[in-house]
């Protein structure tokens, strides 16, 4: 299949999802293809440009984030476009994410796109349980490996379609939950005494959601749990009130982890990083990229 040009749209919280779309314009534009991006903020217009339309978005409670479907009820329909729809998780193809892209496609499809390959990525897990230093340098030194060969299929004609289990069809109908859960969640949000008032959080929040004045912050309704404030708020300052649970203890910085990736010569066994049962999905991920040593 012949592209000449590529339209990268997608939502980051943690920036996991912004390096998987890094990945793909690096991909592409070393194949002469020219790609326009856009990460969507809520103030964005919608977009429609380009031959193929790459849609990108962290999954949230086995379903995409609200800023993605709000997206998709804006854009204008075309006639029959191709598109690729990838799903960035902490968890991997495995239940109950398998479903998680379905309502996208579906909305998609609605607007004249047909969908002709779908993607789970995996990224570092920023919600409830992180993962230690070695397996998130491993997940982020797979993805531009894992990238190359999805664009080197898309560029083959390959399809790829998955089909979901019909119980994560019934989890996934949880992500429609989130959006009250966010609501709450956001309302919640507490700043201690180490603020230094900076206004990084104002500025960064991609829903526009926090406002400081004269020193106070207030936080509106439109809070989608990405994350970002808590945990890239240089004085750790921002605490959830409810939903605790949700913070990885240890704090959620991918830079970290890339300047340390520069010291890392040997990576450990997949076997060795991934023991924990609930890896599996990220098992497997790994033994595709063909990366490390099984
Ligand atoms: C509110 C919320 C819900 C999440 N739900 C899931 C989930 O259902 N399945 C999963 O595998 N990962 C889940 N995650 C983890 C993220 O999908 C993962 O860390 C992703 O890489 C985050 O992307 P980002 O850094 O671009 O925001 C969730 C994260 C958040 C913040
Ligand atoms: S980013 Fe942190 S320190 Fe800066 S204004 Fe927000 S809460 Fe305060
Ligand atoms: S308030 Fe914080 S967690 Fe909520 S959307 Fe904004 S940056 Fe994300």
């Amino acid at each position: 299949m012949d592209f000449k040009s590529v339209n990268l749209v997608y939502f980051t919280g943690t920036r996991g999802t912004a390096r998987v779309a890094d990945a793909f314009e690096r991909s592409f534009q070393k194949r002469a293809i020219s790609v326009s991006r856009t990460e969507l903020r809520c103030q964005e217009n919608p977009v429609d440009s380009g031959e193929l339309l790459v849609l990108l978005f962290p999954v949230y409670a086995f379903n995409a984030p609200k800023p993605i479907m709000e997206w998709l009820n804006k854009i204008q329909p075309v006639i029959s476009r191709p598109a690729v729809v990838v799903s960035v998780s902490g968890g991997g193809e495995v239940s109950p994410n398998t479903a998680c892209r379905e309502a996208t496609i579906r909305q998609l499809e609605k607007k004249g796109y047909h969908v002709i390959y779908e993607k789970m990525m995996v990224m570092p897990s920023n919600f409830m349980i992180g993962y230690d230093q070695s397996l998130s340098a491993m997940l982020l030194h797979a993805a531009p490996v894992i990238v190359d060969q999805v664009v080197e299929e898309l560029l083959a004609g390959k399809r790829h379609r998955t089909t979901a289990y019909g119980i994560d069809r019934i989890a996934s109908r949880l992500g429609y939950f989130e959006v009250y859960g966010g609501r709450i969640f956001g309302r919640q949000l507490k700043v201690n005494d180490k603020c230094i008032d900076c206004g990084w959080c104002e500025k960064q929040c991609p829903r526009d959601n926090i406002k400081i004045v004269n020193g106070r912050h207030f936080f509106g309704n439109d809070c989608v749990i990405c994350m970002r404030c808590i945990y890239g708020c240089p004085q750790k300052a921002i605490e959830p009130g409810i939903g605790k649970f949700a913070v990885v203890p240890e704090g959620f910085n991918l830079s970290k982890v890339e300047n340390r990736m520069d010291h890392l010569t040997v990576y450990p066994k997949i076997s060795q990083a991934t023991r924990h049962f609930s890896l599996r999905g990220v098992r497997l991920y790994l033994i595709e990229s063909n990366c490390f040593e099984r």
